[in-house]
């Protein structure tokens, strides 16, 4: 368990007069050419709760083809659970032979996201889920099981599962996701999946196979994100934000992660401006939704404490591939207004990937967001640090920011993604309806953080809001609205 000094203190600065989070509603800023999203193991169209039309694979033109003996069958969980959505996850697609989804897509860089409810379904009871998923020539994932994955992460209390990768179809050709069961001779293992969704991406959003590189860390040379590899999403976190779902995203249908303190290493505080428009002069504006830049973390006033320390990311990943990190900055109000004011250090592997970050020299203004990628390869060690270590500005200053992180792991040599069912040392349970403990664990968990919530609107500082105790885990629900709307003024 943690010991008491990797609590996080949380200082929370937000605003009075706009303290209403405002969700868009207006078109996206990126129209896809392909938004796909098949309903697994259904016939006709169904409708999520967030409205997306989700189509079914039963007498469809998603139909799967089959040449295996015994063919997939439909099925459904066996157990009711109204937390989880029915769209797509109450009805699945299973077998114990391999099975193939064709997609006549357009070329281009494509989101390939697969979703799974991993209980017992009707007519597959006393076997287990152990597969392999392929999308043309990449290997996604190898031997994979859902219910070990769900189940070995029992302190985050999550009953689904979903995957995003990036994907590249070249013209002429079609995406083929062919689903392997793992051979066995003893107990028999199927291969499921309960939605599946194909979405286009900007050209150049990660894949940028013309042009400069990206740097990578450690290396004095750069990394080429090229159509050769695949990518697999493991971090999108809204630093100091809250959950970003699916729908709100810029027309990708990507979802963000709030503030997890959990990944956290020491004390941050979290200045948050809700109300301000930011300024697409240096990315474009479908990067990623506003609210990103609109909150973050950074380490507050005291210059002496700042000195000493760093704001540290602690990141799980799978040793043996490399990582495209994307971390996005925005200097959002007053008073950082000016070059070399707010200046740090970004650290990412214990290797120096930058060694003069300044937001404000990088977009020459506020309220500018940008973002500056890396490739790391991480061997041997299973997390991936991010640490930015501030520096004495000519103001008299110390102090870092960072507003959101994105966290890719790239296919190897042999367009391998795969990594091993984590962690394996975890028994796995067969098909148990319930993460093991997970009231006790969440429990010793759930930390009690002191917010102090500031205001500072129009670029004045700043009108003393409130305080109060936020558990951060048990917030999940209020995420978005979390410290404003429980304010005790
Ligand atoms: C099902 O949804 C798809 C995609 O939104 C749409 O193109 C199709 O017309 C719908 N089919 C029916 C029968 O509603
Ligand atoms: C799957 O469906 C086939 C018919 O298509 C049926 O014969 C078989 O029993 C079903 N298998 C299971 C495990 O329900
Ligand atoms: C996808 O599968 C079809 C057969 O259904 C095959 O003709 C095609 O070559 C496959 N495409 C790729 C990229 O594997
Ligand atoms: C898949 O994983 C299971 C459980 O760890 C193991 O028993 C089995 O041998 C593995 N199969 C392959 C093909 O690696
Ligand atoms: C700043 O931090 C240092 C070291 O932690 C501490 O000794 C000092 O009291 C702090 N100053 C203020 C103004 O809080
Ligand atoms: C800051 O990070 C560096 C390298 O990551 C480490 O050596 C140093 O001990 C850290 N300092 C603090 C105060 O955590």
């Amino acid at each position: 368990m943690r010991n008491l000094s990797m609590l996080t203190r949380i200082f929370l600065f937000c605003l009075l007069s706009h303290h209403i989070y405002v969700v868009s509603t207006s078109t996206p800023r990126y129209t896809d050419a392909d938004n796909i999203a098949i309903n697994c193991g259904t016939r006709d169209n169904s409708t999520a709760m967030d409205k997306r039309q989700w189509i079914g694979d039963i007498h469809s033109k998603f139909t799967p083809i089959e040449e295996g003996d015994p063919k997939s069958n439909a099925s459904t969980p066996q157990i009711q659970d109204s937390s989880v959505n029915t769209v797509p996850y109450m009805t699945a697609r299973l077998s114990y032979s391999q099975f193939m989804y064709e997609f006549r897509v357009t070329p281009g860089p494509k989101f390939v996201r697969f979703y799974f409810y991993p209980v017992s379904y009707s007519g597959f009871e006393g076997s287990q889920d152990f597969f392999t998923v392929k999308a043309n020539s990449f290997t996604l994932l190898s031997n994979f099981s859902a219910s070990i994955n769900i189940h070995a992460d029992s302190l985050k209390e999550d009953k689904t599962l979903s995957k995003e990768f990036c994907i590249n179809v070249e013209k002429d050709q079609i995406l083929n996701l062919t689903l392997i069961p793992s051979p066995s001779t003893s107990s028999k293992f199927y291969a499921f999946i309960n939605g599946i969704e194909i979405v286009s991406m900007p050209k150049k959003l990660y894949y940028d196979p013309e042009g400069p590189g990206v740097p990578y860390v450690g290396q004095n040379y750069h990394f080429s994100i090229n159509y050769e590899m695949a990518l697999e999403k493991f971090f999108r976190l809204n630093v100091g934000g809250g959950f970003i779902s699916a729908v709100d995203d810029t027309g990708m249908f990507r979802e963000w992660s709030q503030q997890d303190d959990d990944y956290w290493l020491g004390d941050g505080v979290i200045p948050r401006v809700p109300s301000f428009t930011p300024i697409y002069t240096r990315i474009s504006d479908y990067t990623a939704p506003d609210d990103i830049y609109r909150s973050a973390v950074s380490m507050g006033p005291n210059t002496t404490k700042n000195l000493r320390s760093n704001l540290t990311l602690k990141l799980p990943v799978d040793p043996g591939f490399n990582y495209l990190v994307r971390l996005h900055f925005c200097e959002m109000v007053f008073p950082i207004t000016k070059p070399s004011q707010r200046v740090f250090q970004i650290v990412i592997d214990n290797m120096i990937a930058e060694e003069w970050a300044d937001v404000i020299m990088w977009t020459q203004r506020n309220e500018t967001p940008l973002y500056k990628d890396y490739v790391v390869q991480i061997q041997n060690k299973p997390n991936l640090f991010i640490a930015l270590r501030p520096r004495l500005s000519a103001y008299g200053i110390a102090d870092a920011i960072l507003n959101g992180v994105e966290v890719f792991k790239l296919s190897d040599y042999d367009k391998n993604l795969a990594g091993p069912n984590y962690p394996e040392s975890v028994p796995s349970p067969l098909l148990a309806q319930q993460p093991a403990s997970a009231s006790t664990a969440s429990e010793s968990k759930t930390k009690k953080t002191i917010i102090v919530a500031m205001g500072s609107g129009a670029g004045f500082l700043v009108v003393l809001c409130c305080m109060l105790l936020w558990k951060l885990k048990k917030t999940k629900r209020c995420a978005s609205y979390y410290p404003l709307s429980k304010c005790r003024c």
